[in-house]
């Protein structure tokens, strides 16, 4: 396990210097979809990482957001990469993003790195060991009430006219001490794993947005699961990470948001 780790952290580490030297530049944006942005540095990263990852474990699958990985479905270790997490912010000159590098086994997340260039932010993970950042244990909050929470969500960039996302929002900011929209969903894990947050949410994320994050919250004494209460799945619809004390009372608004909005669309 600590060869994966310290591969995952070293590895977050070089690609962070390519993200953080061209967030210094004038950005070349291309698009994916009406508002999912890449820019150069998502590419230039990922090929970084890709092939520090080949080179160290040939056998092992790799799934990266730009599409420079190597699925292979049956390995047992799979690689999930996000090259660079908050590619808007980054675009903008908005300095808050990061590269995310996660191991899963038969798709359980065990180990993780997701670093914060501009901060020198470098939050790491590996099952069964504890969470770090920057080389010090950290833990989640010990905010008992949704009421004194600081919370945080964010909003899918594809089929944003879908989604349901505003009214949790709406309902959140209302019984909480505030809703942050970060725009980087790894890190918003990683500060629920530092304590920072007490809570997350968010719909439609993809497996290189929470591999790491995942490991880092629950070795930080978090809580993982989706927005019904039941195992969050890589990649599956939602997901809901929390300081623990908070996870079922912050479930139950979910529940109840849900159940409203379905009652209104029959009615
Ligand atoms: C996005 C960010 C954002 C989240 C979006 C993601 P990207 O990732 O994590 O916070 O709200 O759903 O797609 O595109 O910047 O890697
Ligand atoms: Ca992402
Ligand atoms: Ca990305």
């Amino acid at each position: 396990m600590k060869e994966y780790l310290d591969a995952a952290m070293e590895i977050a580490r070089e690609a962070g210097a390519i993200l953080r030297e061209g967030f210094e530049r004038p950005k070349q944006i291309s698009y994916k979809g009406d508002v999912d942005l890449v820019t150069e540095s998502d590419r230039r990263s990922e090929e970084l990482v890709v092939a520090r990852l080949q080179e160290r474990f040939p056998e092992h699958g790799i799934v990266a957001e730009e599409g420079g990985g190597s699925v292979a479905a049956v390995a047992k270790y799979c690689w999930h990469v996000d090259p660079l997490d908050g590619t808007t912010n980054f675009a903008h000159g908005y300095p808050c993003f990061a590269v995310s590098i996660g191991l899963a086994e038969e798709g359980r997340p065990i180990a993780g790195a997701v670093f914060n260039p501009v901060q020198d932010e470098l939050f790491s993970a590996a099952r069964g060991e504890g969470a770090y950042l920057n080389g010090d244990r950290i833990s989640v909050s010990r905010v008992e009430k949704l009421a004194t929470s600081l919370v945080a969500t964010g909003f899918p960039t594809h089929q944003r006219k879908k989604s349901a996302n505003i009214n949790y929002y709406w309902q959140f900011t209302l019984r909480s001490h505030g809703v942050r929209r970060d725009g980087a969903a790894a890190l918003d894990l990683c500060s629920v794993a530092c304590g920072r947050f007490d809570a997350f949410w968010e719909f439609g994320l993809k497996s290189w947005d929470t591999t790491a994050g995942i490991v880092i919250v629950e070795e930080a004494g978090g809580r993982v699961t989706d927005l019904e209460g039941k195992p969050y799945r890589l990649g599956g619809p939602s997901i809901l990470a929390t300081n623990g004390h908070v996870h079922t009372e912050t479930l139950q608004l979910a529940v109840a948001i849900a159940e409203d909005a379905a009652k209104s669309n029959s009615q």
